[in-house]
Order: structure tokens, then sequence, then C-alpha cells
């Protein structure tokens, strides 16, 4: 597409030596303009698709950032004088005759990659930041990523529907954004955290295939991959099981990267909770770091030594991590305090005459066989650093899991996409202070139809049909089958302990819903935020947002949130009660 319209013949970053000797008029930005002498210029113009020289003779008032019209004709640049860094540095455009659009300030900074600008100043002047090439290049993968998923879903037979922003509070656990309403005074609606409750009505409704680019709403804490507002592609579909659900949600996923990178990623691969537990540490494994857990429990069955005597024993294996000062590793143990452990075994590797050998303070202690076992079992060599923490298997895993990426590191920017899906999440995360299990997921999750028996035995032990999808270390999405049978949905508030009244106010209107046919169903949702920020090799999703809120919540752009004027306040009957 060039671009033309009826006040320019096409873009500036299309131009090549193919376009030498037409006539162009191109319209944009002025990106930067050099003097030669009192009557001949350099300007670089530039529009979305980059910039290109304009030779400009004659005296004419052009500052930084003025919005021009340049008519001239495209000519190769004398020999030497090429730009090989702008992909039109082999041309530029001569015999310019300007136009000046509109006048401009000085930016409030440079509309340059390179320059670094602190987030606040680049948020408050965002449209200024979204000229700049990066914020145009991360948007524009957004629209490709966007573009490929609806493709993809389209391509599978899915119905993209739109469901309320006003809606009424949904059990999935984030706080949630109210809306006063101004015709019931006094009540209000609720922005919807996820479509969830929307999507399970539809699949009563009998849309057994659906989808969505869904915006959803959380009142929670900001980080780098937490925004209030964010988009999910969120998905549904009845008469499936998980193992069609993975399908689908593969599909779009491949297809999105392949869209993006112009190669199809491998066939997902997949683990489940437990493994992604024991071998990684944690439910979100960055598959990109090689080191996995080592499980030293048949080494120190058994033992003397004291800080092995726990229930598990785990340990990683630090390569090249030898050299760590004492100081270092004093750190660390502190740190693994802080995470949960009740301490953090170390051991330097050290050549010692041709053999491995153990340094740490704990190695006296140690019989021989132990210290072959450990050796062997990690495999560390000289120069090595070897982890290991004795605690119940939950804490130890998670402990080094931590300890796994802090110490060793996640790969930044850009680099390999390592996809897994985790499968066979437990049903509940751990027993509340009510006696009762809590849900780790929302209770419409549908458990294991092995475990159901142990629902109210042994919940902890109860594994679900919930699955999630991770990327380098991030949660990308989650889905669930979703228990469509009034007899299980009543065992699982049961065992949750919500009442038939509390269900029924919580979630009537889905269980009645239910009572009027609810075929079986599953679906998923996954971050479109979060998918495009590691596709853009950013380290936050507010690089992929066109207008993003600050850590603290706010938009330094508009200034909301803001006061409501009196009378705004008067009209929804709302009166503040303290600042
Ligand atoms: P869940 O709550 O796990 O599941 O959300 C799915 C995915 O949405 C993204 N996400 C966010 N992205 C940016 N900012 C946020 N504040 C934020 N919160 C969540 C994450 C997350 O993995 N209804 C269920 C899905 C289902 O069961 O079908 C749900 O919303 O990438």
């Amino acid at each position: 597409m060039s671009g033309a319209t009826s006040m320019r013949t096409g873009r500036c970053g299309e131009l090549t030596l193919d376009d030498v000797g037409s006539h162009v008029r191109l319209c944009g930005w002025v990106a930067r303009r050099r003097e030669h002498g009192e009557h001949l210029a350099f300007v670089d113009l530039r529009d979305s698709t980059g910039v290109i020289q304009c030779v400009v003779e004659g005296s004419v008032e052009l500052r930084s950032e003025y919005v021009i019209a340049v008519s001239g004709v495209v000519r190769r640049r004398p020999e030497g004088m090429e730009n090989p860094a702008l992909t039109t540095g082999a041309v530029e455009i001569g015999d310019c005759t300007v136009e000046v659009l509109a006048t401009a300030e000085p930016p409030p900074f440079l509309v340059d990659d390179r320059a670094e600008v602190d987030e606040a100043v680049r948020l408050r002047h965002r449209y200024v930041d979204l000229r700049r090439p990066r914020m145009q290049r991360n948007l524009r993968l957004r629209a490709a990523v966007v573009r490929a998923i609806r493709a993809a879903m389209d391509a599978q037979g899915f119905c993209e529907v739109e469901t309320p922003l006003l809606w009424a509070p949904t059990p999935e656990g984030a706080r949630e954004f109210a809306v006063p309403s101004r015709l019931h005074r006094g009540d209000f609606y609720v922005l919807p955290q996820s479509p969830q409750i929307a999507k399970q009505l539809l699949m009563v409704g009998g849309f057994d295939r659906y989808y969505q680019i869904a915006k959803c709403l959380r009142d929670e804490d900001l980080r780098a991959d937490r925004q209030f507002e964010f988009t999910q592609l969120d998905m549904e579909a009845s008469f499936v099981t998980q193992e069609d659900v993975l399908g689908f949600v593969s599909e779009a996923v491949l297809d999105a990267a392949q869209a993006v990178t112009g190669e199809r990623p491998p066939p997902i691969e997949r683990m489940t909770w437990e493994e992604a537990l024991d071998r990684f540490g944690t439910d979100k494994p960055d598959l990109r770091i090689a080191a996995e857990l080592v499980d030293l429990g048949e080494v120190f069955a058994g033992t003397e030594v004291r800080a092995f005597g726990g229930p598990c024993v785990k340990a990683l294996r630090v390569t090249g991590g030898g050299t760590m000062s004492r100081s270092r590793l004093d750190t660390l143990v502190e740190r693994a305090k802080a995470l949960g452990a009740k301490g953090l075994a170390w051991f330097r590797v050290v050549d010692a005459d041709g053999a491995s050998a153990l340094e740490s303070p704990l190695t006296r202690a140690m019989s021989e066989g132990e210290r072959e076992g450990l050796l062997a079992k990690t495999g560390a060599v000289p120069g090595d650093l070897v982890l290991a923490v004795s605690d119940e298997h939950r804490s130890a895993c998670t402990v080094l899991g931590q300890l796994r990426i802090e110490v060793l590191g996640r790969p930044v920017g850009e680099g390999p996409h390592r996809y897994v899906w985790v499968v066979e999440f437990p049903m509940f995360e751990s027993i509340g202070a009510d006696g009762h299990p809590v849900a780790a997921h929302h209770p419409f999750t549908m458990p294991h139809p092995e475990d159901l028996d142990r629902m109210a035995t042994d919940p902890l032990s109860v594994r679900s049909q919930a699955y999630d999808l991770v990327l380098n270390g991030w949660e990308l999405g989650s889905g669930s089958v979703r228990i469509h049978r009034a007899d299980i949905q009543a065992r699982v508030f049961a065992a949750l302990g919500i009442s038939d009244e509390e269900a029924e106010s919580r979630f009537g209107f889905l269980m009645g819903a239910f009572r009027y046919g609810a075929p079986p169903h599953a679906g998923f949702a996954f971050g479109v935020d979060r998918l495009v920020a590691i596709f853009a090799g950013e380290e936050s999703i507010r690089e992929v947002i066109a207008f993003p809120k600050t850590q603290s919540g706010a938009d330094p752009l508009t200034g909301a949130p803001k006061p409501l004027s009196a009378s705004s306040l008067a009209e929804l009957g709302l009166r503040i009660a303290a600042r």
C-alpha cells in the first residue's frame, strides 16, 4: 500500500532507487534540519514509514516537528553521500517546494529511539512519544497480532460476540471497578474483570464457539505485566474437552507468532503442574533457562546432617557460580529465608588433585557417599556452585525455583520464545482460616474426574481440569473445563463452604441459566498485551499499549483520575466522605 491520498503521492519510508525520476508529494514532520549556508538545507521528513532526506533550497522557516508537505523529484544521492542506516538512504528528494501545514512548539523530547526519556514525561506527551519508531513498530505489531488471532479463530469456526462493559460482579477474585448508576441512584454497575460469566451464558445460548478480543478491567496493583485495563483473547466452546481447547488456542498463538516472526514455532510442549513445580519450582517455568531442580532425596535418605533432615531435599546447579563471593552467598541465604526457606545450603565445587571436591560449611558433617551423590546427581564440576534447600516439597521447590531465576537471570529482550502448557492444576490451593479449602481458580472449574471422590476427604490432592499457557516464564493465559452439572457444582460449593444462599446471591443468574440446559463447555483467555510485549522484546506491557496508566494508576496526559464536579456528584447521588 503506497499510502497515496489526495494530499500525497505516497509515504516517505517506501521510496527506493526504483523511484528515481518520479515527481512526488510527501507529508510528515520535520525530523531534523541541517543548514548548508543561507539558502540550502537538508531536511529529514518523517512519517509513519520512516524518514527521507529532502534538499530544500531557498529560505523557508522550518523547525523540528513542523508538519509540512514537500513536492519534488526523487533522485539518487551523490556518490559517498548514501546513508546505509536509512532504508531510503540511497535516494533524496530534490527541487523541493515546501508548504507548512502546521507549525509546532519545540518537542518535549527528541523523537528518536536513542533518547532516554523519563516515562512520566513520555506518557504526559504520549502523542509525541507515539511518533517514535519504537512505538510505531510496537503498535503496528500489536495490530498484526490481533489480526492473526482473529483470522485463526474465524478459520476455526468461532463467532465473535461482544459482551457488556456495564455488568455485575463476577467471581474471579480481582478487585473490581464500580460505576455509579444515575437512573438507579445508590446502585452500581461493575466493569468486568473478564467476560467469564457472559461467555458461559453464551454457551447456554447455543453459541458453541465464541471468541472476543475483550477489554477487561481489574482494580489491582500495577506492575510491568499488569494494567487496570488490558485485552484478552477470550474464548469458550461447547461439546469440547480440554484437548480441543488446547488445540484451538495453540493454533491462534502459533499463527500470531508466525505472522510476526515469519516462522511457525514447533508444537507447544506440555507438562503437569506437579512436574513444573518439581522440575522448575514454579507453575510458570521459563524454559529458556536450561537448569532444572535436582532431587537429592535419595542422597540424603537417613542423613546425619540436620540441615538436610526435611522431608525433601532439592538442589540447583549454578554453572560457573563457584566464584561467587562469601558476601553474595550470605545475601542468597537471606533471600532464601525471605522466600520462606528455613535455610539455604551452598557448595562450591573445586578441583582437588584432579578430582571434584565440595567446599561448604556443611561438607564436614556429610558422609563420603553424600558428597559423591550430590556431585553425581547435580552433574556439577569444578567452578560450579550448588544450592540446596531441605523442606516440605512445595516450599523447597518454590524457593529454589525463584533463586533459579534470580541467580541465573532471565534472558532479556528478543530471543527464543518458549511456550509450555501447564495442565492439571490443583483444584484448591490451601486450607483457609475457616477450615475450608480455597479455590485455586473460579468455583466453576471442573475437578479431574478421577479425583472427584477425594473432594471431601483430601481436597488438596484433587486435581482440576484447569490449564495455563506460559511463555518465557510469563503466564500468558489460563482456562478450564467448566462444571455444567448441578450435582458436581453442589459438591464443589460444599467443599468451599459456600452455602446455598450465598451461591444463589453471588452466582444465581448463572446457576439459573444452567437449569435450562447447559452444554458441557470449556474455555480459555490469554493476555494480548503480554503476548505482544514478548514478541516486541519489551519488558513492560506499557510499551505496547497506546495510552497506558503509570505504575501508580494515573494518566499524566489527561490527568485521570480526577474529581467529579459537584453537580455530577449530585446527579449520581454521591457524596465524597473523605479524601
Ligand atoms: P485470568 O484471570 O488468568 O483468567 O486472565 C487471563 C490472562 O489475562 C491476562 N491478564 C492481565 N494482563 C494485563 N494486566 C492485567 N491486570 C491482567 N490480568 C490478567 C494474563 C492472564 O493470564 N476468565 C478467565 C479465563 C478463563 O478461564 O477462560 C481469566 O480471566 O495474561
